[in-house]
């Protein structure tokens, strides 16, 4: 059987093959901008910042949902939440994570593990306050993950807060308003293709005393090396 050219596109989108000598970046913040920046220029993605965050009980019971990137860099990847909830509630105790963007319109996935670091107050208040002011008053309103009657109890309640600020005046940043960032172990970018013949490319910081041989494990940049896992 013949093998095909490996760096042709997928037949299942127009993604080139992930290979070791042609990454956009030889460490994962670079290569995960370059694949963000083409999940927010294609049409097909309608939320290219939604990533499952994964956190766990200090028992290792584990509970995922899904929320927004608001902003990576070098630091690593942000997102604000409630530490009144299941994921604030288990950050507190517990700061191992996991995230997982996934865009299927280009068969992708990004798999990121590390630890969540809290935001300082005051940058997660610069952010509360950049937001509009109907999505602050909801913030306010809504004791996240607590039951509810039915939504009108929850109308109310975002109207009755509404009333308050009809007349301006700066909406506080609620007491349980919180910012993390996650700070990356490894980061893994995976490109589905077909039959299963998945690119699966992961960095990760080497073990001190550990071999870069080359062939196995290949040296990046800024103290990454990276691998190639199979499918
Ligand atoms: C597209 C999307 C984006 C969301 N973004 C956030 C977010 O940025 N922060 C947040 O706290 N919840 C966000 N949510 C709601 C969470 O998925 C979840 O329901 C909520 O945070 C409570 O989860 P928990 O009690 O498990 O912590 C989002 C939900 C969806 C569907």
């Amino acid at each position: 059987m013949e093998i095909p050219k490996v760096d042709t596109p997928c037949d299942i989108c127009i993604c080139e093959a992930l290979l070791e000598d042609k990454l956009a970046s030889k460490e994962p913040f670079g290569l995960f901008e370059f694949w963000h920046r083409e999940a927010c220029n294609n049409d097909e993605v309608i939320n290219p910042d939604a990533m499952c965050l994964s956190t766990a009980t200090p028992e290792g019971v584990p509970s995922a949902r899904i929320v927004q990137l608001q902003g990576h860099d070098k630091n690593g990847f942000r997102f604000y939440t409630s530490s009144e909830s299941q994921k604030g509630r288990e950050l507190e105790e517990n700061p191992n994570v996991a995230l997982t963007f996934y865009w299927p319109a280009q068969q992708r996935s990004v798999r990121i593990e590390g630890r969540a670091q809290m935001l300082p107050k005051a940058e997660a208040a610069t952010f509360f306050q950049s937001r509009p002011l109907d999505t602050q008053i909801t913030s306010h309103v809504s004791k996240q993950s607590t039951p509810l009657a039915d939504r009108a109890e929850l109308w109310r309640q975002h109207i009755d807060m509404a009333k308050k600020f009809e007349s301006g005046g700066v909406v506080p940043v609620p007491k349980t308003w919180r910012g993390y960032t996650v700070i990356p172990r490894t980061v893994e970018f995976c490109q589905a293709r077909k039959n299963r013949l998945s690119d699966r490319i992961r960095f990760r910081r080497p073990n001190p005393s550990e071999v870069i041989d080359g062939h196995i494990v290949h040296p990046g940049i800024d103290g990454w090396v990276f691998e190639r896992l199979a499918p």
